[in-house]
């Protein structure tokens, strides 16, 4: 067993200062995850110790004995904001779960990404880059049109009116997004297929969880084909809005499985991750972007309510996600009791 030391960013609940978008805080994580998480790794026979990912916690790590780092940081601010605390861990020497630096930075800058993905022929929605709002519009590209931040994730500066059909509300939201997110814009073609997301655990052979899918039938008319926060939150019937595992036939739910784990590889994602797809017209799924750090909510975030549709608990995601990182670094003489006991899948 391991004294895991659990990085975290918890959100703060002040709310937006002018000029701050509405959602500026959605990324951080509840005080009720941190503690589950903790929960589930005591479960596993490890002992926690708490780390806020903030400016001191170099020296907090620099001054604590720990075996391994689980971490969760979303990071406070930047555009590699995710890779600062995985940095510091490599500094120091510390081994920790999930991705590494340099795929942290990537999967968070989606147009990089969705580079990646063309240099692997893994399908992806066309798109362009605004940085300025002055660039020619739609050169190469069909409306309708998908306008997001490049640079953000928790569907933050996403929602309904991030379809635009035409030339003016194209310049109206991409006008709106440099504002009040200060990042360039990522406009791709809007995919109105099927919408998946694939939840992954583990890294050579790893365990993919049932696809999940987002039932747009019975939205709001006025809200529109989109997994905004708004949907996330309001929407939660998990039988009226949820499908999973999701109704496809045996080929295009391989299809989808394989692009997701071709994306996640491409990235070179390591542990856990989880996949956004959407079907091209030819019903070919289309990468979205992968999440290395994907949301551990319990009963809320996808990878839970995944696992929870596959009959596996949040103690099994926790001690799996540790176990592979465990694995990775030669040190499964720390493996938790579930995974000495054989109860953990194996997911090296
Ligand atoms: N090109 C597109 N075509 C159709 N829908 C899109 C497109 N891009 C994004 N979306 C919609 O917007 C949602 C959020 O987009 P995306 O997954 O890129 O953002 P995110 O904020 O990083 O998501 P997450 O909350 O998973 O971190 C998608 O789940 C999808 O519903
Ligand atoms: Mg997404």
């Amino acid at each position: 067993m391991a004294t895991v030391g659990l990085l975290y960013n918890l959100g703060k609940y002040d709310p937006p200062e002018e000029g701050e978008p509405p959602d500026i805080n959605a990324e951080l994580d509840g005080e009720s995850t941190v503690v589950a998480i903790a929960e589930a790794l005591r479960w596993g026979g490890h002992d926690v110790v708490f780390i806020e990912g903030n400016e001191d916690a170099y020296f907090r790590l620099k001054n604590t004995k720990i075996d391994i780092a689980f971490n969760i940081c979303e990071g406070l601010r930047g555009e590699s904001r995710e890779s600062q605390i995985p940095a510091i861990l490599e500094m120091l020497g510390i081994p920790y779960t999930g991705s590494g630096v340099l795929t942290l930075a990537i999967s968070l800058d989606k147009p990089v990404a969705k580079k990646v993905f063309a240099y692997h022929g893994i399908p992806t929605p066309k798109f362009r880059v605004f940085d300025l709002n002055d660039e020619p519009a739609t050169d190469g590209l069909s409306f309708p049109l998908f306008v997001k931040p490049a640079h953000e994730g928790s569907s933050m500066g996403v929602s309904p009116s991030s379809i635009v059909h035409d030339e003016t509300e194209l310049r109206c939201q991409v006008d709106y997004v440099r504002r009040f997110y200060r990042q360039p814009v990522l406009v791709e073609e809007f995919l109105d297929g099927r919408e998946f997301t694939v939840g992954i655990v583990g890294n050579r052979d790893p365990f993919v969880l049932p696809i999940r899918e987002i039932i747009y039938e019975h939205v709001p008319e006025d809200h529109g084909r989109v997994y905004s926060r708004q949907f996330k939150t309001e929407f939660d019937n998990e039988e009226v809005f949820y499908a999973c595992p999701a109704d496809v036939g045996a080929e295009e739910a391989a299809a989808i499985r394989s692009t997701a784990l071709r994306a996640f590889y491409a990235l070179d994602c390591k542990d856990v991750g989880r996949v956004d797809l959407r079907m091209d017209r030819e019903g070919r799924p289309n990468v979205l972007e992968v999440n290395p750090l994907p949301g551990l909510a319990p009963g809320f975030s996808d990878l839970c309510r995944a696992c929870e549709a596959a009959g596996l608990t949040y103690n099994w995601l926790v001690t799996s996600i540790l176990e592979a990182a465990l694995e990775r670094y030669g040190l499964t003489h720390l493996s938790s009791k579930a995974a000495q006991a054989g109860l953990l899948l194996q997911t090296a």
